[in-house]
């Protein structure tokens, strides 16, 4: 096992990252402050895992909740649900909340955590590897409106994440593959070398090698834990955690949730990100390809949904939480390893890129 510190003064937190881990009481239990434990999963996950965790809590009182599976309800109403559930077992302030799923467990029951009783602890357990690079680390968790995804939320940083890498066995490909896109993201904002290993090792991660994946988990958190640590709130410098994803969620919320993946739709983002780079002059136009075949490689899409014209584009970025002030702010790569955020692009260069991805 492997262990990493989001640094956050009295809010930092460890990252565990191993094979086998879940089951293990040791664990959990020192992140648990009070009696009681709500554990919530859903339906898929829940006949796959539930019991294991639960039997590494038998100190606690633990009730459970299995909601619906799928990016459609990552809505209020489901969040609702754990609510419920939390006053009628009777659940007080001290009460630890445990995610056990991916990012749409998580950040659901991150929202409840942070909200229910003006805000109790809760603890990660993500068994995707899109969460366990990414969205369990951070404490940002929140819902989906049907105008915009994400748009209601909180930040609310977990007491603890456990990223069991042999959960992975289990994940289908196609969702395999959403992890990987954001992956990729980590080596094009921050990291070339990283962007390089993952040149040659993307076929490993398909094929579920540990040693393979326990690496790219370790260096995505890494690269995740230090942004997180120098701008909780995305006051700046977090916004290039973002990079594709204003494309990207323009095309989740006009597809409809679940429709296209997170990851799916960030893989397409993050093309037009480099494409948009290039034309403004700061990237080699061979890194567009470089990107197109690791993509490609990693079994994700490479050109946005055919019923998608560039307007739709358009309507869905207008609400982005990186617009300010009416102004559309992206973020783009000033060199592979290298991202910022900027508003300096013409609006021409922009349809430009919508058109040609
Ligand atoms: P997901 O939570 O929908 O999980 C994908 C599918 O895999 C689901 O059907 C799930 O039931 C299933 N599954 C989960 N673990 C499994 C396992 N071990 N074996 C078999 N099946 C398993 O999707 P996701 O990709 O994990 O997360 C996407 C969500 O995360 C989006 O809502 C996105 O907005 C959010 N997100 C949040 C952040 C953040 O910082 N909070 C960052 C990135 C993404
Ligand atoms: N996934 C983007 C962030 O956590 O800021």
């Amino acid at each position: 096992m492997q262990t990493l510190h989001v640094a956050l003064g009295e809010r930092s937190y460890p990252i565990h990252i191993g094979p086998g881990l879940l089951g293990q009481p040791d664990l959990l239990s020192p992140y648990i402050r009070g009696r009681q434990v709500m554990l919530v999963t859903n339906e898929t996950v829940a006949p796959l895992y539930l019991n294991k965790v639960k039997a590494s809590l038998s100190a606690f009182q633990v009730d459970t909740v299995v909601l619906p599976d799928g990016e459609v309800y990552k809505t209020l109403d489901t969040v609702n649900l754990i609510f419920d559930q939390l006053l009628e077992k009777r659940h007080n302030r001290t009460t630890t909340l445990i995610a056990l799923g991916g990012g749409v467990i998580g950040d659901m029951v991150g929202f409840a955590a942070a909200t229910y009783q003006r805000g109790v602890d809760f603890i990660q357990i993500p068994t995707t590897l899109l969460a366990q690079v990414d969205s369990s680390v951070g404490g940002k968790t929140g819902v989906n409106h049907t105008l915009g995804k994400n748009m209601i939320g909180a930040f609310h940083q977990p007491r603890c994440v456990l990223a069991d890498t042999t959960v992975l066995k289990t994940l289908p490909t196609r969702e395999l593959s959403a992890g990987i896109a954001e992956v990729i993201k980590y080596g094009l904002i921050c990291d070339q070398s990283f962007f390089a290993w993952l040149q040659m090792h993307t076929k490993d991660l398909l094929a579920c090698d540990d040693t393979a994946l326990g690496y790219a988990i370790k260096r995505s958190c890494l690269a995740k834990a230090e942004v997180v640590a120098e701008d909780e709130r995305e006051g700046g410098i977090r916004a290039i955690l973002n990079l594709g994803h204003t494309f990207g969620h323009a095309i989740e919320t006009h597809e409809g949730y679940g429709n296209w993946l997170h990851g799916e739709a960030v893989a397409v983002g993050m093309l037009m990100a480099v494409d948009l780079s290039i034309r403004l002059g700061w990237l080699d136009a061979s890194e567009l390809e470089v990107l197109r075949r690791l993509l490609e490689q990693a079994k994700l899409p490479v050109t946005s949904p055919t019923d998608m014209m560039p307007e739709d584009f358009l309507k869905y970025m207008a609400v982005d939480k990186k617009v300010v002030d009416g102004s559309l702010r992206l973020v783009l790569l000033e060199a592979v390893g290298k991202a910022i955020v900027t508003s300096d692009f013409s609006h021409d260069a922009l349809l430009a890129t919508l058109k040609s991805i």
